[in-house]
């Protein structure tokens, strides 16, 4: 065996804290700044005073390990308790309503897709191959649950304005399908799903229904209160048996927190692990994760707290009034469009004439940063309630960019979308 050259490499000592520091540094030079407001990827940003409490509480638990909260650390079972009572209340759950917090919104899927086929199996045991039935646009982390967990995904080809295709969903229901999933709303084109058409197939084919509103979680509600007009997207649809909502987007925690809801207490059975034959006792868990850092839900709270609803609806406001502003200006731009009616916080655009790959590519050199879509190429804007200040900064580079591209004047292309790109290749910090 030829043993790595790696192995040997872990120095001896250590190296000083000044040292450490200036690495730390360094490696960090030419990472994105998150909440520069330049940014406009997922900075979810709510105010140096919003980071500094969601600081002081994440400091405070980073210690502690949420997988003991039971029998070690009370305030982080109150900290999970009532952050998802509030969330039952934004979502009008019914008062037998429950739920839990995860590690993010991946987990909070795959956990809703778990407890979905273990409710399957007790419920409907004639279904040979489980089959989830979700719209073109539902995130990735459906078809990873969907691998990990050995069930089959039937994802429609299309989104008829840019919405989820509820006649090809319906036409792809059959004995074996489990799940139906409509997102509120997805992260490419930011437009609600039409999740009433949704719900109502739910019931009739007798299907566990799951939104997910890991982005637009904390953003509908504030935008349904402040009086716009929105599908449904919570409990009082009756199709609708669970909806993830991530705290560490615009709830404001840290990484590291997201919330399943469900309908009922006694569907949680089906999302429950439990274990005890090993000699350390009874292992019982509502999560994929075992550690869990206790930091995550304690910021998660501690904004909660701070911002009350008035606060997170004035950021809410805030987000609309630049999404109105940009959507206003985008369109006065020749040759670009906005993709869909976006109903939250994040809009797209792309454009029938130019290469939005150019345009990305000279936004980027100006400083801009964001995500992108495929399928139509696009440029995807993920709001937070600071942007307001950057809109016309925006629509002035937005404008010049066009311009630039259409007189070929643009070199540096952006290259194909990406979402996450590839971890494989790890640069060392140290350049080693
Ligand atoms: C609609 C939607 N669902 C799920 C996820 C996955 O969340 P996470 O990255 O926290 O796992 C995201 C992330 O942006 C999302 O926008």
């Amino acid at each position: 065996m030829t043993v790595r050259a790696g192995a040997a490499s872990f120095f001896a000592h250590g190296h000083s804290l000044e040292e450490v520091r200036s690495e730390l540094t360094k490696a960090r030079a030419t990472d994105t700044t998150w909440k520069h407001r330049r940014n406009l990827r997922a900075s979810y940003f709510a105010g140096d005073d919003v980071v500094a409490i969601a600081t002081e509480a994440f400091t405070a638990c980073l210690g502690q390990n949420a997988l003991y909260g039971a029998v070690a650390y009370p305030s982080l079972r109150q900290f999970e308790a009532e952050v998802i009572e509030i969330l039952l209340a934004l979502f009008r759950a019914p008062a037998k309503a429950t739920g839990s917090i995860t590690t993010g919104g991946t987990e909070s899927i795959f956990m809703a897709v778990k407890t979905a086929r273990d409710w399957a199996r007790s419920e409907r045991p004639a279904v040979t191959t489980p089959t989830l039935v979700v719209g073109r646009t539902a995130h990735a982390a459906f078809d990873k649950a969907a691998h990990l967990l050995g069930l089959e995904v039937r994802r429609m080809a299309t989104s008829p304005n840019f919405r989820a295709d509820v006649d090809g969903m319906a036409a792809a229901i059959d004995r074996n399908t489990i799940m139906i999933v409509g997102s509120a709303p997805p992260y490419a084109y930011g437009v609600v799903d039409p999740l009433p058409e949704i719900a109502e197939l739910a019931t009739r084919h007798g299907l566990w229904m799951h939104v997910d509103a890991c982005v637009g979680g904390m953003v509908l509600p504030f935008i349904r209160d402040l009086g716009h007009p929105l599908p449904t997207f919570d409990f009082t649809l009756p199709g609708v048996t669970s909806v993830s909502i991530d705290l560490h987007k615009y709830g404001y925690a840290f990484h590291g927190c997201s919330a399943l809801l469900l309908r009922s207490e006694a569907m949680s059975a089906y999302q429950r692990y439990e274990f005890d034959a090993w000699p350390v006792g009874r292992y019982s868990t509502t999560n994929f994760a075992g550690s869990r850092n206790g930091g995550p839900v304690a910021s998660a709270w501690a904004v909660m707290r701070y911002l009350g609803h008035a606060g997170y609806q004035a950021l809410v406001a805030k987000m609309l009034e630049a999404k109105a502003g940009l959507i206003a200006g985008i369109r006065r731009i020749d040759a670009l469009e906005v993709i869909g009616h976006p109903d939250g916080t994040l809009l797209s655009f792309g454009s029938p004439s130019l290469s939005i790959e150019a345009v990305a590519g000279e936004m980027n050199r100006r400083a801009w940063t964001f995500a992108r879509q495929t399928d139509p190429p696009g440029i995807l804007l993920l709001l937070n309630g600071f942007h307001g200040e950057i809109v016309a900064d925006f629509l002035d580079d937005l404008e010049a960019t066009v311009g630039a591209v259409k007189a070929g004047r643009v070199q540096a292309t952006a290259g194909p979308a990406v979402y996450t790109g590839s971890n494989r290749k790890r640069r060392s910090a140290t350049g080693a």
